[in-house]
């Protein structure tokens, strides 16, 4: 009687243990991720990146973390690279979101799913979701503070305003620009906001890949060819880096604190609050990076897992070949009024960051 329960128990035993082997060879976990952002240069790249570092390391995830330094090329074979690695999911910020469709070819024929990150990857069908910011909104935010500031709804002016727009291979570049003349439009045609330059359109008021020394020179030409007896009232600029270029144009001109214009900017940049602070760039736009990662990493941990993830946007971002389902976040407008409570007891400088 004992013989055949000791037996028993063995042969409970094996089958338990068998059965344990077939699981793991049949569902080995994956756990590897690839993430590819565009450059270190700006700042917010680097706390995007070191973010979902953490929250994928946090759930168990190995991650492949690369930076392109801006270069399309090296953006292509980094994320080659990561594909010959065994990357599980790739989670990529492109440099220039055309440039990415043969690579996303690769990448799907090896079963990997991609997340376009705050930029869109264009003209591929190999995105399975894209989590951003509202980047129109982010365009209006800055729109009405310059509204506000000039007093226009008050009917102030006229008033000497330039443009700025970002890189004309981001997608989001058209979306800050049309958020942001959804509001202004109105008051140039009206005369209330006028564009000593003429430089309206889009294309002509674009700065490739973002880069403040690009926009430091067109103002030096905007500021002698239209303003040796007029002054800049305001500068629409759409990102951090390009308004401390438009600020030390106008510094070498003799702007100076107290007398600059409204200088509106995007990703609270620590250079950009500093700048605030100082009395120089008046206001810039904040998306909070680590909810940004979060909202990536939960997508990622989703798709892995068979699941849908979450999604608040089915019609907005149209990559061209189809229409990817989004998460947008809510940007926030700072200033002096507000840095504190939205950037420093959110916990995302210290105040010794800002000294
Ligand atoms: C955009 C991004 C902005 C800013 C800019 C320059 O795509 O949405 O927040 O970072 O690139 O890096």
């Amino acid at each position: 009687m004992l013989m055949k329960k000791v037996w028993m128990w063995v042969l409970v035993a094996t089958l338990a243990l068998s059965t344990i082997a077939c699981s793991t060879t049949s569902g080995v976990k994956a756990n590897y991720i690839g993430i590819s952002m565009p450059t270190k240069s700006s700042e917010r790249w680097v706390r995007d990146g070191e973010n979902m570092v953490k929250a994928f390391k946090r759930l168990g995830y190995k991650t492949d973390l690369q930076y392109a330094e801006d270069v399309v090329e090296n953006q292509v074979s980094q994320i080659e690279n990561m594909i010959a690695k065994g990357v599980d999911l790739l989670v990529i910020a492109p440099i220039y979101g055309e440039t990415l469709s043969e690579v996303l070819k690769l990448a799907d024929e090896q079963g990997i799913e991609v997340i376009s990150y705050d930029r869109l990857i264009m003209n591929s069908p190999h995105i399975s979701y894209y989590a951003t910011f509202d980047n129109y909104q982010v365009g209006v935010l800055q729109g009405k503070y310059i509204e506000e500031r000039l007093g226009l709804k008050e009917g102030k002016g006229p008033c000497n305003i330039e443009l700025f727009a970002g890189s004309p291979d981001d997608n989001n570049a058209p979306f800050f620009f049309e958020g942001a003349l959804s509001v202004l439009q109105p008051y140039i045609n009206k005369g209330q906001l006028v564009v000593k330059s003429g430089q309206t359109d889009f294309n002509q008021v674009a700065t490739l890949r973002w880069d403040g020394e690009v926009a430091q020179k067109r103002m030096d030409d905007l500021l002698s060819a239209h303003y040796s007896t007029e002054t800049v009232d305001a500068v629409l600029s759409p990102y951090d880096g390009i308004s401390i270029g438009v600020i030390s144009s106008l510094r070498g001109v003799g702007y100076e604190r107290g007398k600059m214009p409204v200088i509106t900017g995007q990703d609270a940049e620590l250079a950009s609050i500093k700048s605030i602070l100082a009395g120089y760039q008046t206001q810039t736009v904040f998306k909070d990076t680590r909810r940004l990662a979060e909202q990536a990493v939960n997508m990622a941990e989703a798709i892995l897992k068979g699941e849908k993830p979450e999604i608040n946007d089915t019609s907005t971002y149209d990559n061209g070949v189809k229409v990817v389902p989004s998460y947008l976040l809510p940007p926030v407008s700072v200033d002096r009024s507000n840095y504190e409570e939205i950037l420093i007891d959110s916990g995302y400088y210290l105040r010794r960051d800002l000294k």
